[in-house]
């Protein structure tokens, strides 16, 4: 059974090998996530498997008031298509609207559309992303 926490505590060794397993890359950027999460994120999901490994990660960032959005939706690539990555996106909407959120935003390429609109329950909308470097 996979415990999804609400904050849960994650060493950054732990998120970043995710995040490359996840994304298909090296995974050892020594990237330094708690300071980042701590700093500008309302919250973030964990998932841990019963062996308390890290499964599963998202990211809630917030401009403080009525919006918060997505960022690095990961599950292991074991563990994908078990329910792991909707059951943290339900928790994070229920903690950003718990907090005051009234709008979670997220951007996905297309192959993620039935993850976000029909597993998650996003709606559809048009958006921007520009590259700035
Ligand atoms: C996208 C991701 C987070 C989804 O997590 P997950 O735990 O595998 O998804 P779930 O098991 O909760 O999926 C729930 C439902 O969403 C849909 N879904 C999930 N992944 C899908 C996929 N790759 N293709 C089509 N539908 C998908 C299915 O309807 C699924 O239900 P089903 O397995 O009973 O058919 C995960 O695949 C992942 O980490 N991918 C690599 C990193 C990434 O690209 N993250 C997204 C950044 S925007």
């Amino acid at each position: 059974m996979n415990q999804i926490s609400w904050r849960g505590a994650a060493t950054d060794i732990e998120i970043e090998t995710l995040h490359g397993r996840a994304f298909d890359h090296g995974g050892t950027d020594g990237v330094a996530w708690n300071a980042r999460m701590e700093r500008y994120s309302l919250g973030w999901v964990t998932a841990r498997d019963q062996d308390d490994a890290l499964v599963g990660f998202c990211n809630v960032v917030t401009d403080g008031g009525e919006h918060a959005w997505l960022q690095d939706v990961v599950v292991d690539p074991s563990q994908q298509r078990t329910g792991i990555g909707r059951d943290m996106i339900l928790l994070a909407n229920a903690q950003a609207a718990a907090a005051g959120t009234t709008w979670m935003h997220v951007d996905f390429a297309p192959e993620h559309r039935e993850f976000y609109l029909d597993a998650c329950g996003f709606e559809p909308t048009d958006a921007g992303l520009r590259r700035l470097d």
